[in-house]
This record gives structure tokens, sequence and C-alpha cells, in this order.
């Protein structure tokens, strides 16, 4: 590899350019700086503390083209032209401040590309302003935490096909590579729609998340496993149709042992789950677009609700069934229906997203194409699994497909599964082991395949009480009972 490119200051020599320059040097910019670099591309870094930037081209500058850059000027011109200009900062003020620093350094058909985890709509205002200004400006979500940035993340951005065409190459490279080579990055859609992918991404790591966590849970207090023996399990369900990178930590973390205590590291860390907020934004699109992700939402409430410690302490101790463990063949006998229940819900939660990726793109116009969504998740990101591969073929046999309960291989799965997922919510509900998730999924699945809802019902209340009018199975039109009359109908 070539060696660092830079004198003693860190300032470039003038005659040097670099093809793309990485501004806020934290661990994600950091290591994506070094994965252009080890790719070959020479790389202008920068970062407000210019120690930062020292740090990166003593510790890492022999691994590839750095170009060391104090000030926002330096930084501006030594990238070749059209310049791309990663930014990777806090999302919000932070980066509407790194932005106004730099556009106007630029010039015509430059590219500003945000890394970081921002809201959709902020995307939008910014491409919109910085469009106007000439520049392109590219949100794009960027998964895989700090190792996937220096070794290969999944990438997701967004804005306009000719800053793609600069951009993409480049991308492609330095991405994840699924396991048929192809890399795991593809122009999501103009303006926001990276971003919102990478925003409903994480909605659908929530809720893996969450459902893994269930599934621990019920091995623990209904099978009676160690957390030894749940690593074992999980380990077991990773070379089956689990795999997947949230599997195969699960088994790390049950499996660690805390040095202090000797205990279980997951007995000695408070259970009061964090969020940065990704979730949450999921769930409010959801809802403001009408789409129903009951198991995104509840994996966001489950972690709002064992962070309430207050009200968790008020409540212990309120009537209800302790667990009673299995043992033997019949714990081993639950464990394989806790299996089928995982897959079953987690269908239903991939599901729920691609839906409202579905929804998002028609309402903002983006053209989505949901199968190469599937198809770029299958590697360098957190909720990557084989399973991606299968909803891949899915979209790409059928673009149009309603749903992904639509598809006949999953349709078969969950008719499978079902038994057995009935039989583990049954317990879990006994036995008194809460599974929001596990629950949340089968009812969204039970609902969308009922004849019949309820929701006539409700449609009734709301005309007696607000004349807010309903329609009928057999006429077209509007109506409404003459409740507190005659309860004759009208048609309005
Ligand atoms: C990723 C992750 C990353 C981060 C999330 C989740 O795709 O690399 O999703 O973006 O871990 O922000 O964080 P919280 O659990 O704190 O919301």
């Amino acid at each position: 590899m070539d060696s660092a490119v830079h004198n003693e200051n860190g300032r470039l020599p003038m005659s040097t350019s670099a093809q793309i320059g990485v501004t806020g040097l934290a661990v994600m910019g950091r290591n994506l700086a070094r994965n252009f670099a080890r790719n070959g591309y020479a790389v202008a870094v920068h970062n407000r503390t210019a120690s930062r930037t020292r740090a990166l081209l003593e510790e890492f500058g022999d691994e590839g083209e750095f170009i060391g850059a104090e000030t926002a000027a330096d930084f501006v011109a030594a990238l070749e032209r059209p310049r791309r200009l990663v930014i990777m900062v806090k999302a919000g003020d932070p980066t509407d401040a790194v932005i106004e620093e730099f556009a106007p350094l630029l010039e015509d058909g430059d590219v500003i590309i945000d890394g970081g985890n921002a809201h959709f709509a902020d995307t939008r205002r910014r491409e919109r302003d910085l469009r106007e200004r000439g520049i392109h400006f590219v949100g794009t979500g960027i998964s895989g935490g700090e190792e996937g940035a220096l070794h290969g993340p999944s990438i997701m951005p967004g804005g306009s096909a000719e800053s793609y065409a600069s951009l993409g190459p480049m991308l492609e490279k330095i991405s994840a590579k699924a396991a048929d080579g192809a890399p795991c990055v593809t122009h999501v859609g103009p303006d926001g729609a990276g971003h919102f992918v990478k925003m409903v991404h994480n909605g659908i790591e929530y809720a893996d998340m969450q459902l893994i966590a269930e599934a621990y849970q019920l091995l623990r207090d209904v099978a009676g496993y160690s957390p030894a023996q749940i690593a074992e399990v999980f380990r077991t369900w990773n070379t089956g149709r689990l795999d997947s990178y949230l599997i195969e930590i699960t088994a790390e973390v049950l499996s660690h042992v805390d040095a202090a205590t000797g205990k279980p590291f997951v007995d000695v860390v408070a259970d009061q789950a964090e969020q940065k907020g990704t979730g949450r934004w999921t769930v409010q699109l959801a809802l403001e677009l009408g789409v129903p992700v009951s198991g995104i939402a509840e994996a966001v409430f489950a972690r709002s609700l064992s962070g309430h410690t207050a009200l968790r302490e008020a409540s212990r101790g309120l009537a209800g069934p302790t667990a009673q463990p299995l043992s033997g063949a019949a714990a081993d006998a639950f464990a394989d229906q806790v299996e089928q229940a995982l897959y079953a819900s987690k269908i239903v939660s991939y599901t729920q997203g691609f839906h409202e990726i579905a929804a998002g793109s028609a309402e903002y116009d983006w053209n989505i194409d949901l199968g190469a969504v599937a198809a770029i998740w299958r590697g360098g990101c957190i909720i990557r699994a084989a399973f991606l591969d299968r909803i891949r073929a899915a979209y790409d046999a059928r673009p149009d497909l309603p749903s992904l309960l639509a598809d006949e291989t999953f349709a078969t799965e969950i008719a499978e599964a079902q038994h057995d997922w009935r039989a583990v919510l049954g317990a879990a509900t006994s036995q008194g082991v809460p599974t929001p998730g596990f629950a949340a999924a089968l009812a969204y699945y039970d609902s969308l395949r009922a004849d019949r809802l309820p929701a006539a019902l409700t449609q009734g209340q709301r005309d007696y009480f607000g004349a807010h009018t309903y329609r009928r199975t057999d006429r077209e039109g509007s109506f409404h009972t003459l409740w507190s009359e005659d309860r004759s109908e009208v048609q309005v």
C-alpha cells in the first residue's frame, strides 16, 4: 500500500488530490475513511479538533493514501472535482452546522454525503436546499457498526441518480459483499429514500432483537436452561434458517461470563434497554403512513417499559403465575417450538418493515425496489441474515407482492410453524412470561387472515356516538343509522 501523503503538520502537498473526503473522525468516520483508503482511494480527512486527524494519520497512515487537512478550506481544496465529501457527525444540528461550514466552499456539481443516522425528513430538506445551491446531497444509511464501517458496511444511499453515478462505484468497492459476491449497496431512491430505508432497517433490528430476547426468556424460564445452554441453542439455530448476525452475537453474549463475579454476563447487566431513536422514528412514521408495524412498536415499547424502574418497582409482586421450568426431553421439545415461534414472528417483522418501505416509497414517489433493499441487507448490516436472500427472491419474482406473507414459500413456512407458535404463546401466557413481540406478530397474522374483523362493530360504535357513518357490505355509499330516533338508516 502507498504510504501516507502528508507532511509533519498533517497538511497536504498542493499537488495531491483526494477522490473522497471524510469529515468527522469519531470511530465510524475514521473507520470509513480507512476503508476507502484500504480500497485504494486517496482520502482527505478532517475533524473539527485537528488532534483526531493527526491521530488517524499517525496510527493508520500506512494503510493507504490519506491527506490530512486542518481547515475546512484545506479539506475542500484537497478534493478532486466533482468533490465528494462525506460528513460523519451527530445527526441533527451538528450535521446542519457542518453543511453550513462547507457548502459555501463548494461548487456546482459537488456532492455532500451524510452518512449519519439522520431523520429522512431532515435529509429531504437538506437535499432541497442544497439542490437550489447547485450541490448534490446524498443522505445515506450505513449499517454495520464500527467493524462494518472498516471492513464493509451495507450502504443505503439516497439522492440524485447523477450523484450516484459519481459515487456509486466507490461505495460498491467499500461495501460488504453478499455470499454471491454482489456489493451491499444500491441507489435506493431520490432525496430521503436512503435514510428512510436505514430507519426501517433499524426498526426491524429492534424487532429482531426483541424477538430474540423473548426466545431467550422463554428458554430460561420455561425450558429451564442456563445462559450457557441457551448460547448453545442459539449456536445450533445459527446453522439453520435463522442464520444471522444477531443470532450469532446472541450466542456470544450469552456465553460470556463476568470476570468480576463469575456470573453469566447477562445476569449482571441492568435490565433497562436504551435507544437512540431510530426505532421510535420507524413507529412514528408508520403511524403517519397508516402502516401496522405492531411488532416493531412492541419492541420500542418493550425497551421503554424496561427503563421505567419506579413503575416496575411499584408493580413487583402483583398477582400472576411464576414459570415452572420443564426438564429433559420436554424442555428440548419446547426449545424446538420456540425456534418455530421465533422464525414465524421474524417473518412477520420483516413483512411489516417492508410494508412500511413500500408505503414510504408510494408517499414520497421514491420508486424503491424492495428486492434490491433485501439484497443489500444480506451482508454488512446488523440485520444481515441468510433469510434475506429469500426475501430478495420473493420480491424479484413478484415486485408487486402485496405482502411477504403472500409469498408461497413464507406462507408455507408459517403454516408449518403455527401450531408451535401458538403453543409457545399459550405456555408464555399461562406461565406469565411476557412475549409482546411474539404475541403482536401472531395477532397481526391472525388479523390479516381473518374473514371478518370486529372493525365492523367499531364502525357501528363510531356511528352511534359521533355520526361518523359506515359503509355496507352489500351496497355502495356511506350510511348513518338514526340511533336516537327510530334507528332507520339514511344514505349520506
Ligand atoms: C447499524 C445500527 C446502528 C446503531 C443504531 C441502534 O445499523 O449499524 O443500527 O445504526 O446501533 O443506532 O442504536 P440504538 O439501539 O441505540 O437505537
